[in-house]
């Protein structure tokens, strides 16, 4: 037997546990057919069934209406990227789009987009090391422009937008990889939500991405087929073959999310065990906080300890105790300990009884 690990990877990250044991349950044999569900048809009446109930089980946890399309794409979320603004710069005559710059995947995300329509920032924070959500005019907002662009969670530094900005008749478009169904969120807000998997859905390579019905049918003519959001809504997203086994985790996790008490109680659940975290930062000068206090993350935990060597340390003796991949991305530094929603509480107590001993012994 392996040793207990928890492991705080930022993605492709855990998964919940029981989840993992119903896969390997049904992996040779799904459902008495005799066969694994990664070996039927994405057009079988088996695997339809899986991708509806997928679609069904999102939209009674989030309270989505029926007016949104749940489509799942191919590429993660990097290639929505692309196709947001070759689906919707056409909105408007001028094809003005405008990003909120939070972080890299924020600025990945406008560089991208200008590939095919005129982009604005119309905030960024990058001048103080994306530490916070910016400030800004919401006049800039209320414009002719075709979407509002923002990052709801930015997981390299561990900041979040805690409310979002009024955009009257523009529709915002919200990159939820790294906090989808963290919270209860009123989705209405938003004309478009995407979200890479592999964090709170399931296996990487796949996006969900949540369109208003109204916003479909504006894609300029050079969109490959399979980025079209007007197509994956009329094939229910089986244009070409799908990831089945993707979709098929995704419907475990939604599953699962529901038997843990739906949204209201996982948000609670995740404002709890980050508040562990925050509170081993805050009580010493012995770790310091990325992000500013206001902005916090509840997903993504980053801190530093201001010296090279005591956080390589500090890794090699988080390793040792079972707690995995703490290492802060590579373009940031420091640490980082992201606790998705699978994340048992457990876990992220044993993390904050290590960062305690850590601190008092090398402090
Ligand atoms: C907020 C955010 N957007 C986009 C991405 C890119 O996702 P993918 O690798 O699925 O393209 C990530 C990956 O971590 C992310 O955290």
């Amino acid at each position: 037997m392996t040793a207990k690990v928890y492991n705080f990877g930022a993605g492709p990250a855990m998964l919940p546990k029981p989840v993992m044991e119903k896969i390997q349950q049904e992996w040779l044999d799904y459902q008495g057919m005799g066969v694994s569900v990664i070996e039927i048809s994405h057009r079988s009446s088996q695997f339809v069934e899986i991708l509806n109930e997928a679609q069904s089980l999102f939209r009674e946890l989030t309270g989505l209406p029926d007016n949104y399309r749940i489509l799942f794409l191919h590429g993660g979320a990097r290639m929505q990227f692309s196709a947001l603004p070759m689906n919707l710069a056409g909105r408007t005559a001028g094809g003005r789009c405008l990003y909120f710059e939070t972080g890299n995947f924020a600025q990945l995300a406008a560089k991208d987009a200008a590939a095919y329509a005129t982009v604005d920032v119309v905030a960024s924070s990058a001048a103080s090391g994306f530490d916070r959500i910016p400030a800004y005019d919401p006049q800039a907002l209320s414009t002719d422009a075709s979407y509002v662009h923002l990052t709801s969670n930015n997981t390299l530094y561990g900041t979040r937008w805690h409310r979002f900005p009024s955009t009257g008749d523009v529709p915002l478009v919200a990159d939820m990889t790294s906090e989808i169904l963290s919270r209860k969120i009123d989705f209405t807000q938003f004309g478009v939500i995407y979200a890479g998997m592999q964090k709170n859905l399931g296996p990487s390579g796949m996006a969900m991405v949540i369109v208003r019905e109204d916003l479909l049918g504006y894609a300029a003519p050079h969109t490959p087929l399979l980025l079209n959001y007007e197509q994956a809504a009329k094939d229910n997203s089986l244009t070409n073959t799908t990831n089945t086994f993707a979709v098929y985790t995704t419907k475990l996790v939604l599953e699962w999310l529901k038997e843990q008490g739906g949204l209201a109680a996982i948000e609670q659940r995740n404002e709890e065990k980050a508040a562990l975290l925050y509170q081993v930062i805050d009580a010493s000068d012995f770790y310091q906080s990325v992000a500013h206090p206001e902005h916090r993350s509840v997903m993504n935990v980053c801190f530093r300890l201001g010296d090279d060597t005591l956080e390589a340390r500090f890794l090699e003796q988080a390793g040792a105790a079972g707690l995995y991949a703490l290492k802060g991305h590579r373009s940031v530094g420091g640490l980082r300990a992201s606790i998705y929603n699978p994340m048992p509480k457990a876990g992220v107590e044993a993390l904050a009884t290590f960062m305690h001993e850590f601190a008092a012994q090398n402090g």
